[in-house]
C-alpha cells in the first residue's frame, strides 16, 4: 500500500517535537478529521474554535490510527502500540506532514497563491487561463464548488496537497490556489512552496472571525512574509493596504493598477457591459486588450494575471491571447439579454464594497437598475444595513430576499438590511420577498425594456443553505428554467 515510514515523514516536521512509543509504523495516510481516519493513518489533533481535535483521539485510534500528533499529552492511556508525537502547533504539523506525505508537490509546480478581500476567484481564473488551462490545476471557490463539491475556498492540507500531487501525476506544470484569510490564519497553506503571491484588495470583511481589521490584514500578510526572495509578489498598487504588503515581503515585487506608477497598468480604458477594451503597459511592452468579462474591477483582476504570466516568462502576445479567450467566470458579472428587452446580470457580490462597485458600474449603462439580494446568515451582521444603504442609494428598485440564511431566521436578516436601506433613504422603493425564486420573478416582472436586473450574492453557488437543509438552487439555472433569457448565453443588448 502507498505510504511512508513514520520516521521518514517526521523529517518534515519543524522542531521541537517529542516522540513517545515504540516502533516505526508504515503510515498510509494523514488526516485532522477523526471521521476520515483509515487503518494505518496518522491522526493530527487540532484545537479549533468550535471543537477540539484532542477530544477525538480515542475515536481516531478506534478507526485504526497507528499514531497521533497532538499539542498536549494524552489524557487517557493509549494502546501499547500507538505512537504519540507532541508538537507546538497541530495545524503547522498537519500542513508539513501532508506536504511530505504527498511528495512535496508544490515544489515541482509553478505555484501561484492569490489573496485579497475581493477579486481572488476572478484573478485566479484569469491566471489559470494565462498559464494555459490544460497545464494548470486551479483550486478556487468556483472549481471547488462545481467540480469537487467542496464549499470552502482553500481546502485543508490533506486535500490541497493530494490534489497538487494528482496535478503533478497528470503532467500539469502550474498550480493556482485561491488563498482565503481563514486558510492563512489556520496555516492550511503553511508548507506550500509559492513562486508567486498576488494581493488583489483589502476591505471590511470577516470581522466575525478576526478580532479586528489589523488581525485580518495580518493574516493576509503571512502569505507575503513567507515568500522566498526568488519568488514574486504581485500587488494591486491602488489598494490602501498595498504599501504594507510590499513592505512585508523579501520577494521581488510587481505592482499593477490604473496609474503609470504601477509596473503593469492600463489606459485608454473603454468599459461596457459587453466587456472592456484597453491598452496594457508592461516592462516587456504594451498591447491592446479586449476582455469579455466586464467591469473595472475585472480589469484589475486581469492585470494581476498579466503579472503572473510575465513572471512565468510568457510573451505578452500569448498572455493577451489567453486573456481574450476567457468567455466568462461563473457567477462573476455574467450579463445576459432577457426576453422583454432588458438585461439580467448575475454577480457574486455579497459584501458592501462589491455591491457598491457592481451597482456603480451598471448604473453607467442602464437607465434603471433593479437589484435582488440578501445577506448570509451566521456571519458578519454589520454588512446587512450597509448593503441595504448601498441598494437604497444606487439602485432604482430593491427586492430584499434570502441569500444563505444558514442557522438564522431569514426574516430577521431581511429586517436588518431594511433598516439600513430606510436610514439611508426613507423613500427608497423596495419590497421584501423572502423566497428567492419569487423575488427573482418579481424583479423580471417589474423590468422594462432597457433596464438591468442585478441578481447579486450567490453567483456560481448551487445550493441555498437553510438551518437544517441545503436546497439545490442556482440563479442562472432558475432564469433558464423560467425561459427568461434570450438564446442561451446571449450577451447584453448594446447599452
Ligand atoms: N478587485 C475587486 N475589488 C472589489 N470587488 C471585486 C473585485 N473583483 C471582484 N469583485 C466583486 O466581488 C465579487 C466576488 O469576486 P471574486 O469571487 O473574484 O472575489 P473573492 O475574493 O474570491 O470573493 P470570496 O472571498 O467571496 O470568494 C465579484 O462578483 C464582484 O462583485
Ligand atoms: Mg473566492
Amino acid at each position: 500500500m502507498a505510504g511512508i515510514r513514520l520516521s521518514e515523514l517526521l523529517s518534515a516536521l519543524s522542531p521541537p517535537y517529542e516522540w513517545a512509543g515504540e516502533g516505526d509504523p508504515w503510515i498510509t495516510g494523514i488526516t485532522g478529521d477523526s471521521r476520515r481516519v483509515r487503518p494505518g493513518n496518522l491522526f493530527v489533533a487540532i484545537p479549533g474554535r468550535s471543537t477540539d481535535g484532542h477530544r477525538f483521539i480515542p475515536d481516531a485510534i478506534a478507526n485504526g490510527a497507528v499514531g497521533v500528533v497532538a499539542e498536549r499529552p494524552p489524557r487517557a492511556p493509549l494502546p501499547r502500540n500507538a505512537i504519540y508525537i507532541t508538537v507546538r502547533s497541530g495545524r503547522r504539523a498537519l500542513a508539513e506532514l501532508c506536504s511530505e506525505f504527498y511528495e512535496n508537490p508544490t515544489r515541482k509546480l509553478f505555484t501561484v497563491g492569490i489573496t485579497g478581500t475581493k477579486g481572488k476567484t476572478s484573478a485566479a481564473h484569469f491566471s489559470a487561463a494565462v498559464l494555459g488551462e490544460t497545464a494548470t490545476e486551479l483550486i478556487s471557490t468556483v472549481t471547488n464548488a462545481l467540480q469537487r463539491d467542496l464549499e470552502q475556498t482553500t481546502p485543508a492540507p490533506e486535500d490541497l496537497q493530494r490534489w497538487a500531487l494528482d496535478a503533478v501525476r497528470q503532467g500539469k506544470r502550474n498550480l493556482v490556489i485561491e488563498v482565503s484569510a481563514h486558510a492563512l490564519h489556520q496555516q492550511r497553506v503553511h508548507a506550500v512552496d509559492f513562486d508567486v503571491a498576488v494581493f488583489t484588495s483589502f476591505s471590511h470583511d470577516h470581522l466575525d472571525y478576526f478580532r479586528d481589521r489589523d488581525e485580518y490584514l495580518d493574516a493576509k500578510l503571512t502569505l507575503f512574509r513567507r515568500l522566498a526572495p526568488s519568488a514574486a509578489a504581485i500587488v494591486h498598487l491602488e489598494d490602501p493596504a498595498a504599501l504594507r504588503v510590499l513592505r512585508a515581503t523579501r520577494a521581488k515585487t510587481i505592482t499593477y493598477g490604473r496609474s503609470e506608477k504601477a509596473d503593469l497598468w492600463a489606459d485608454e480604458i473603454e468599459l461596457s457591459p459587453k466587456g472592456t477594451r484597453c491598452r496594457v503597459h508592461t516592462p516587456r511592452g504594451s498591447f491592446p486588450l479586449t476582455l469579455k468579462v466586464p467591469g473595472p474591477f475585472m480589469l484589475e483582476n486581469a492585470l494581476a494575471a498579466v503579472g503572473v504570466g510575465l513572471v512565468r516568462g510568457l510573451p505578452p502576445e500569448r498572455i493577451r491571447e489567453r486573456l481574450e479567450g476567457v468567455e466568462s467566470i461563473p457567477g462573476r458579472l455574467e450579463i445576459y439579454a432577457a426576453k422583454g428587452g432588458f438585461t439580467v446580470a448575475i454577480d457574486f457580490a455579497h459584501s458592501p464594497d462589491s455591491l457598491e462597485r457592481v451597482l456603480r458600474f451598471l448604473r453607467e449603462f442602464y437607465p434603471r437598475v433593479i437589484v435582488v439580494f440578501g445577506c448570509g446568515g451566521d456571519s458578519d451582521r454589520l454588512k446587512r444595513p450597509r448593503m441595504g444603504a448601498i441598494a437604497a442609494r444606487l439602485s432604482d428598485y430593491a427586492i430584499l430576499t434570502s441569500d444563505n440564511p444558514k442557522g438564522e431566521d431569514p426574516r430577521a436578516i431581511v429586517r436588518e438590511i431594511e433598516r439600513g436601506l430606510l436610514e439611508a433613504h426613507p423613500q427608497a422603493r423596495y419590497e421584501a420577498i423572502l423566497e428567492r425564486r419569487r423575488a427573482i420573478e418579481r424583479a423580471l416582472e417589474r423590468a422594462r425594456p432597457g433596464d438591468c436586473v442585478l441578481i447579486a450574492g450567490k453567483g456560481h453557488e448551487r445550493y441555498q443553505i437553510f438551518r437544517d437543509r441545503a436546497v439545490p438552487f442556482n440563479d442562472y439555472e432558475f432564469l433558464v428554467e423560467l425561459g427568461a433569457l434570450e438564446a442561451h448565453g446571449a450577451s447584453a443588448p448594446a447599452a
